[in-house]
């Protein structure tokens, strides 16, 4: 018995070292952390399961027999974190790289499919050279079995990526398909094909960093959420999105009022928030941060943005409400005057589906004089583009309450979470102006052939009868108009009110949303 146990630690500690201690002191002087010491990071502490640590590939091309190293270039198992279940997968660049072979592949499918089973999200630590070289087709089909399970667990699980070393190639499409992916700087890439492969076909000269690093990532392409200084900030910051996330999809609301930890201190206070009465300029075109308006709204001005760096004209991330998780999509006036361009569409169209898919509840806080106008976003296909937000609101039947702020002009006003949209609950500030368009251009357009003082006089008439939120309120598409103020608490109480909704769309053997 001792024998066999001591061939069990032996064998144990011979697959922690990896790739062995030239390669991990190699990642070390890089700034990046092995697989395993990232995982003791995020999970919490000894709650680390890990499995398949003696499996092998069976690669005989190559000399690879001589390379065998126990766990294949990937660490898998689960763990928790505060206390949730979690799956993970944390690619092992000391092991060939971190190159996907079959085996590895297999590997990640077990822990994927497990989490499916089980109900619970997958976090995968990507940092690999990608398609094991010498296996060929096999690494490929490996990467296809990811990529299906992928496509099956999105909106099922929540899936995400951290992108900690390289990711290039067909590799790049696992973290793509996963609802959020984040980035470390400095030491983590993302290209379908990298600098020699630019420089030779459109003849560019790049660097990895400026063809697919973090800062382009996160700001340039929208492809991943958030970018960090370090491994450690990051690893900690998902921790942190983690306590705002659902297990699966079929958690009901109402289980995930308050899932880990007491009420906070704070949140039983009168909920009355004074500094919501000062935010707005009194210039209705002046800009003001609607940052602050979700900052005076939350708990304990908690807020987890998401794409900040990327289309900046539209906010969107999680927070809690009197402790209920709620996921906040909000104009913003700041840039761009929280105007709607394609994509500000696409970064909230795929937010709210995340939300919807999830039952996270969803806060829309209006600001929008409009689409943005002009060639380079028509050419582009805002068409298309804004659609995806229009469909994306449309279809959701999560618990929707909607704060017109201030402006909600034209097609922005139906599509930002609008009565007709199945708003569940839809107020507006008494400053709100609900109209088809601004005063100045309505009548440039209705009085076109009048004189300069009656297009005056009418632009006052026109400002005075539609500049204000009691027109869309006679009508009943607004609930009411608020008190500033008394803002926290009288959203609180709608998504109270309708957090047991029950609302279904008809059967269909899935959507065809414009994409
Ligand atoms: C096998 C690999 C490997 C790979 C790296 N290694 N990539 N082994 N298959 N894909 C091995 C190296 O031989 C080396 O082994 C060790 O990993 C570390 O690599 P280094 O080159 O020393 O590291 P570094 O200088 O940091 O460079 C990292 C790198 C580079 C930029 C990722 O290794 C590289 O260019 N690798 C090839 C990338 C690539 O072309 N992959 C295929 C992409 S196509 P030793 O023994 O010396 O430590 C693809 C298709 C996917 O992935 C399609 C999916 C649908």
């Amino acid at each position: 018995m001792t024998t066999i146990l001591n061939q069990l630690y032996q064998r144990r500690a011979q697959a922690r070292v990896g790739g062995g201690e030239a390669r991990i002191s190699k990642q070390h002087k890089q700034q990046k952390y092995t697989a395993r010491e990232r995982l003791l990071i995020l999970l919490d502490p000894e709650t680390f399961e890990e499995w398949d640590t003696f499996v092998v590939h069976n690669c005989h091309d190559f000399d690879m027999m001589e390379e065998q190293i126990p766990g294949d270039g990937v660490v898998t198992g689960h763990g928790k974190i505060n206390g949730q279940k979690v799956c993970v997968f944390a690619q092992d660049f000391t092991v060939l790289g971190g190159s996907l072979s079959e085996t590895h592949a297999r590997k990640i499918c077990k822990v994927m499919d497990t989490a499916m089973r089980i109900g619970v999200p997958v976090i995968g630590l990507n940092d690999s050279g990608g398609a094991r070289i010498q296996e060929g087709v096999s690494s490929l089909a490996g990467y296809a079995e990811v990529f299906q399970r992928n496509a099956l667990a999105s909106g099922v699980i929540p899936q995400i990526s951290l992108i900690m070393g390289p990711c290039a190639g067909g590799a790049v499409y696992s973290p793509a398909i996963t609802d959020f992916s984040f980035m470390v700087e400095g030491s983590a890439y993302m290209f379908v094909t990298g600098p020699n492969v630019a420089k030779t076909v459109t003849h560019e000269e790049v660097t990895a960093e400026e063809l697919g690093g973090a800062a382009v990532h996160a700001s340039k392409s929208g492809v991943v959420a958030k970018k960090y200084v370090d491994e450690v900030a990051m690893l900690l910051d998902v921790r942190r999105l983690m306590k705002f996330l659902p297990a699966n999809n079929k958690i009901p609301r109402l289980s995930r009022v308050h899932p880990q930890q007491p009420m906070q201190p704070g949140h039983d206070d009168n909920g009355l928030r004074p500094a919501l009465e000062n935010i707005l300029p009194q210039d209705s075109n002046t800009p003001y941060n609607m940052q602050h308006v979700i900052d005076n709204v939350i708990d304990d001005r908690d807020f987890f943005a998401l794409h900040h760096d990327f289309a900046a004209n539209i906010i969107t991330g999680f927070a809690r409400l009197k402790g209920r998780p709620i996921g906040i999509v909000a104009n913003q006036p700041l840039h761009l005057a929280g105007c709607l361009d394609i994509d500000a569409s696409t970064k909230a169209a795929r937010f709210v589906r995340f939300c919807d898919c999830f039952n996270i509840p969803i806060l829309t806080l209006v600001d929008v004089p409009g689409f943005m106008p002009g060639t380079t976003q028509e050419h582009g296909g805002i068409i298309r583009h804004g659609a995806k937000l229009l469909y994306a609101f449309a279809e959701a039947t999560v618990p929707k309450v909607t704060l017109i702020v201030r402006k909600a002009y034209g097609g922005a006003y139906d599509v930002m979470a609008s009565k007709h949209l199945r708003g569940d609950v839809n107020y507006a500030w008494p400053a709100a102006e609900i109209a088809v368009m601004g005063a100045k251009g309505a009548v440039e357009i209705i009085f076109r052939n009048h004189s300069k003082d009656h297009q005056a006089t009418k632009e006052a008439e026109y400002t005075q009868r539609f500049a204000n939120p009691f027109v869309a309120a006679e009508k009943g598409f607004i609930d009411d108009v608020i008190a500033p103020h008394n803002t926290r608490n009288r959203l609180a109480c709608a998504f109270d009110l309708v957090a047991e909704k029950d609302l279904r769309n008809p059967w269909k053997k899935h959507d065809n949303m414009p994409l």
